[in-house]
């Protein structure tokens, strides 16, 4: 299983995003589950440093610039630099103040060209009758990696995200019989879009209020290879939590 914590930008002094790593270093080596960790990119340059541990770093989202004059953006090759392997790309929060689709899919393209594993987030805004959350879903992956070479669409990690479960709680979040259907549903949309039976190892990941009360029925029967947790991973008790729940 494959955890990343989205600390987005909860984490804001050295001290607490140092405490955190201790808490994510032991739980790397005392349980079987890969940890990222995704701190806000200052803290990222300092926490990511000739990094040997287990746990392994994200960005929350790259630049769509490749350098240049361009004062304040953070490239993916800066990130991978700065001891990142892995980017999240695509969040609802980064759409919510403007990423579109085609700069999503610029991105995507960035972070493989500079070694990072892209974490796709794509996700509806809420859940209809007549199944159009389908359709979104099915646009926002395939809009986000068709322009990609079919051997690097095999490297995105998709995060399915639904708007109408971030930031809530355990009983707001999605159910584990939902979370199993919308599974096979992306597995179905990437297996249309990667070649021969590579979208077989393709990692789906579910966020959306993920916190220790619903990580074991989510992880269960639901066929994802892991989770995205946002708020509940900069408290460390209830992260500890969430990871050994998984064991
Ligand atoms: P949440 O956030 O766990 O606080 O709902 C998840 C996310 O937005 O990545």
């Amino acid at each position: 299983m494959l955890i990343v914590a989205n600390w987005k930008a909860y984490v804001e002094d050295i001290k607490k995003a140092k405490s955190l790593v201790a808490t994510s270093k032991k739980l790397a080596r005392t349980t079987d589950v890969s940890v990222v960790l995704a701190p806000p990119s200052p803290l990222l340059g300092i926490l990511a440093e000739k990094n040997k541990s287990k746990v392994a770093f994200s960005a929350q989202d790259v630049s769509v610039t490749t350098g240049g004059a361009q004062t304040g953006e953070a490239t993916a090759q800066a990130y991978a630099a700065a001891g990142a392997t892995y980017a999240i790309i695509g969040h609802s929060e980064r759409r919510a103040k403007g990423d579109t689709n085609e700069l999503i899919s610029q991105k995507l393209a960035h972070a493989i060209a500079h070694g990072l594993t892209p974490i796709l987030c794509i996700g509806e805004q809420e859940r209809d009758g007549e199944g159009r959350y389908l359709s979104v879903v099915r646009e926002e992956i395939t809009l986000a990696i068709e322009s990609l070479m079919p051997k690097e669409r095999a490297k995105v990690i998709i995060a399915y995200e639904p708007l109408w479960a971030i930031g809530k709680t355990a009983a707001e979040a999605i159910t584990s019989a939902d979370l199993g259907e919308m599974v096979l549903y992306i597995r179905k949309v990437l297996a249309e879009l990667l070649p021969g039976k590579s979208s077989g190892h393709s990692l789906v990941l579910y966020g959306g209020s993920v916190e220790p009360g619903n990580i074991r029925p989510l992880a269960g029967s639901s066929g994802v290879d892991g989770f995205l947790v946002g708020h509940a991973s900069v408290d460390p008790a209830a992260f500890s939590l969430i990871v050994k729940n998984l064991i």
